[in-house]
């Protein structure tokens, strides 16, 4: 199964200030603000939605197709992710801006002053899917995840036009989107992706009820945090799936990336939708661990770690995917 992932292409530039910026902020000279801070730590880190699906995909084995739009200085970025599995050649670049770029600098409150430059970005509007679909022989299934909104939009357009099956995944730009926007973005999904709190959003908004939601998507999937996930068909019952415990939580930054890469794994696979899930929470399970989302690695003890969470007979159905994972 071909998988081809639209999203964000970012990287984020993260800064630490130890002291506090409260203690610079002068209140009745705000309007001459110009203040620098010297800060200890500088991390650099491989980011965006669409290069975080991808990797956790080529982890797992598979060749996903990432598009996207980046700048001239993607090429180190790139190498890196050919290294791990995802084809880039789909991506565009961008004769003038650069790559999108969080900086974020946090102080010992964990108060923050950050920017995002979406540069290169807005021009993920200009990709046209089906050149990209022919050239790739086919593509079985789009995923169309945070990006530029013109470039979300047009997607989805595209693929209910030319009857491409798409997830849906808005995720964070659930949060300023209008209703109608949502509504186009997610009609006639066959996956439609968020976390609990953006799925009331998604129904506040659109003003759709879970049940008419699920009369416009074949299959609904909620992501709970540490209470896992549930997964929702119209006329059958709710599938539960619990996480895969970990013994230290780190960071959980893009653990609901990586979840989606461990379903569509599933979902090439042809797994049903509980095991999906439950490949879901173990790729999670692994970023959970590690600070940021590209940086982990499977060990030998995958299988083990699936097994422990889900049992023997669950094993035995996902034993060929995970035999294929790179360690
Ligand atoms: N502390 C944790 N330990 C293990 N697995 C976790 C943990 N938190 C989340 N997960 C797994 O990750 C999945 C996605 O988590 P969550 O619902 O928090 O996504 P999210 O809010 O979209 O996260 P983000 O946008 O920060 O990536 C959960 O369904 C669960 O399987
Ligand atoms: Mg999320």
């Amino acid at each position: 199964m071909k998988i081809a992932v639209t999203g964000s292409i970012a990287m984020d530039h993260l800064m630490t200030f130890s002291g506090k910026f409260s203690e610079s902020l002068v209140v009745d000279q705000l309007d001459k603000i110009s203040l620098s801070f010297l800060v200890s730590d500088l991390e650099i880190r491989r980011g965006g939605v669409a290069p975080n699906i991808c990797f956790s995909l080529g982890a797992l084995g598979l060749q996903p197709l990432l598009v996207g739009s980046a700048g001239e200085d993607f090429s180190d970025y790139r190498a890196w992710l050919d290294r791990h599995g995802v084809e880039t050649w789909p991506v565009h670049i961008s004769q003038t801006k650069h790559t999108a770029r969080f900086v974020a600098t946090t102080d010992d409150v964990h108060a923050q002053i950050a920017s995002f430059y979406t540069g290169a970005m807005e021009e993920a509007r200009n990709i046209e899917l089906k050149p990209i679909v022919e050239k790739a022989g086919g593509v079985d299934i789009i995923m169309i995840s945070p990006n530029d909104p013109e470039a979300m939009l047009r997607h989805t357009e595209e693929c209910r036009s030319r009857g491409y099956d798409f997830v849906a995944d808005p995720s964070q730009q659930i949060a300023w989107m209008s209703g109608e926007q949502i509504r186009k973005l997610i009609d006639g999904a066959k996956y439609l992706f968020s976390n609990e709190y953006e799925a009331h959003l998604i129904e506040q908004k659109t003003g759709w009820s879970h049940e008419e939601i699920l009369g416009r998507v074949t299959v609904r999937v909620i992501t709970r945090g540490k209470s896992g996930a549930t997964i929702h068909r119209a006329g059958r019952e709710a599938v539960s799936v619990n996480i895969v415990e970990v013994a230290k939580a780190v960071e959980p930054t893009g653990v609901g990336d990586a979840f989606r890469a461990g379903f569509l794994a599933g979902l090439s696979e042809g797994l049903s939708d509980e095991r999906c899930a439950q490949l879901g929470s173990l790729v999670s399970s692994y970023v959970v661990e590690t600070v940021g989302t590209q940086e982990f690695r499977f060990d030998g003890t995958l299988p083990q770690r699936f097994e422990a969470a889900f049992g023997a007979e669950a094993l035995a159905d996902v034993a060929g995917l995970l035999d294929r994972a790179i360690l």
